[in-house]
């Protein structure tokens, strides 16, 4: 398994450049407000990638995807289904935390489509680079990312989509779940679990 880029030291990979690429972009004006911009992180030659939104206010300040709540209920959600989190590549469809300042809060906002767009070269990047054999969109975000249209998550969880070499599972953002009040937070935390359990035999599917 090709080794975690967690830190850029030297630019000597493809995937240090990209990295050390997307630092500079400013293609849209996220940049800006944002600590720092956040790539994905995983095994080069994961056979599966997550994609969320965006990095969340604990992601820009760590610099990691999915080290926030709604990274702690997918490492839940993954454990529960048997999936090693060091098994997958982990992404978002933007790169920079969006907020609005609240005092001495950062309130997440969700990112609108020229954003989205904006940062697609990366994620297109990172999909060239790691050919993942499944494509898991966390969120009506991350679908618009990777498809470049509006997806309907209700309509189109459980039911993976082929997505050129590769398959695509729309599913629900944890952060959403989060949201939830009692019972619909656990009917749809079992949900979740349900899409990600399809993962496996994706996987197989793609390499019969
Ligand atoms: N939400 C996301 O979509 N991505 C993260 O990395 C964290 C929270």
């Amino acid at each position: 398994m090709t080794e975690r880029h967690e830190q850029v030291s030297e630019p000597d990979t493809d995937f240090d450049r990209l990295i050390a690429e997307a630092r500079q972009c400013h293609r849209c004006p996220l940049w800006q407000q944002a600590r720092q911009m956040v790539f994905g992180e995983g095994p080069l030659d994961a056979e599966t990638m997550l994609v969320g939104e965006a990095p969340g206010d604990r992601e820009d300040v760590l610099g990691h995807p999915f080290v926030g709540p709604a990274g702690h209920l997918l490492d839940r959600a993954l454990q529960d289904v048997g999936l090693d989190r060091k098994g997958l590549y982990l992404t978002n469809a933007v790169k920079h935390f969006k907020f609005e300042p609240r005092g001495k809060r950062r309130i997440h906002q969700s990112p609108v489509a020229s954003e989205i767009k904006a940062c697609n070269v990366w994620l297109e990047a990172e999909l060239a680079l790691v050919k993942p054999k499944v494509i898991v969109a966390l969120g009506s975000v991350a679908a618009r990312g990777l498809t470049g249209h509006v997806v309907r998550i209700g309509a189109s969880r459980g039911r993976p989509l082929p997505f050129g070499e590769t398959s695509l599972l729309v599913t629900t953002h944890p952060s959403a779940i989060l949201r939830m009040e009692e019972p619909e937070k656990s009917e749809n935390y079992a949900l979740f679990l349900e899409d990600l359990r399809l993962i496996p035999a994706l996987i197989a599917h793609d390499s019969s």
